[in-house]
């Protein structure tokens, strides 16, 4: 593989999931239902033309690949050209690179995407690191012919964080509350409050669809919580290598940020036995999807 130098690729293909195969396969298990979720929801047919904005290692890209066939083309466009080189060698790999193309440009201006040139358009946790979403949403409705769709996944972290905040990935965190709190702190000054991540909610996506002019908008917010970690098994030292986000710092960067040697140490003694035995708690999650059109 390529040196990973842009902070986008060396969380994407790295840090998310803190170089660790176990932990890489847990993330997959999380995105894959979502992932079937937005394609389902895109309705590509045979033949259709499939942007994928800010497409990361090409998760939705090479998924609605299927879906379109020989005679449709798909469109991989991101601000990382190290994520884009990673999708062409992939698309070379498994034999459609003549039915890719591979724009750098930003979700903001999609410059380089001619204006109603687009069928379908996806994306996926890429608004949460927009700030101008208006932008985004006014270059999606530029992009699409008319009849087109786009169908998204972006967490509403304001509620995500809320519902988690006695919980550290996961495991429950109430006997040291205290502690957590604090490493909540160091996680949180990395998404401030009205910075992209937690400043907008499914209400916002409503109305910034229909003020970029789309019609047909359904938002749906769910709501969920299990009890299974999102990181079962993965054990402690794995744990504080991953970062929830390529804003943030990791788990194990945080925790001596936030604690003093001691803390850090009743901390590990409490939540360790936990993460090691993949144990104790609830993941909650506050996700919205959305599709709309573009008037035929
Ligand atoms: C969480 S990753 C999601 C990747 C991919 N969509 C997926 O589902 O796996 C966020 C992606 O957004 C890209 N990105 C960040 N800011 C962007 C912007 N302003 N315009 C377009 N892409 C952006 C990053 O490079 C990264 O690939």
């Amino acid at each position: 593989m390529t040196e990973i130098t842009d902070p986008w690729s060396r969380w994407l293909l790295q840090d998310r999931y803190g170089g660790d195969a176990l932990a890489l396969q847990r993330t997959m298990e999380f995105l894959e239902p979502i992932r079937d979720r937005v394609l389902s929801a895109a309705e590509a047919r045979p033949g259709a033309v499939v942007l994928d904005v800010g497409c990361g290692d090409g998760l939705l890209g090479f998924g609605a690949l299927p879906l379109v066939g020989d005679s449709g083309r798909i469109v991989f466009s991101d601000v990382s050209e190290e994520l884009l080189k990673r999708c062409r060698q992939i698309a070379g790999e498994l034999g459609v690179l003549e039915r890719c193309r591979f724009v750098p440009t930003a979700a903001e201006s999609l410059a380089g995407v001619d204006d109603a040139s687009v069928d379908v358009l996806l994306t996926r946790s890429v608004l949460i690191y927009v700030q101008d979403k208006a932008a985004a949403f006014a270059a999606f409705y530029r992009v699409l012919r008319p009849g087109g769709r786009i169908s998204l996944f972006e967490p509403i972290n304001r509620r995500g964080t809320e519902l988690n905040r006695d919980t550290l990935f996961g495991h429950d965190a109430t006997p040291i509350q205290d502690l957590a709190a604090k490493v909540w702190t160091v996680f949180e000054a990395a998404a401030p409050a009205d910075g992209p991540m937690m400043g907008f909610d499914e209400t916002d996506l409503l109305h910034l669809a229909e003020c970029a002019g789309f019609s047909n908008i359904t938002v749906n917010l769910e709501l969920s919580s299990t009890d299974r970690p999102p990181f079962a098994g993965v054990g402690w030292s794995q744990l504080l290598a991953i970062s929830p986000n390529p804003n943030a710092p990791t788990f194990g960067e945080a925790v001596e940020r936030a604690l003093t040697p001691e803390e850090a140490t009743r901390l590990e003694t409490y939540l360790r036995p936990l993460v090691d035995q993949g144990r104790g708690g609830r993941m909650r999650h506050a996700n919205a999807y959305v599709t709309a059109a573009r008037d035929a």
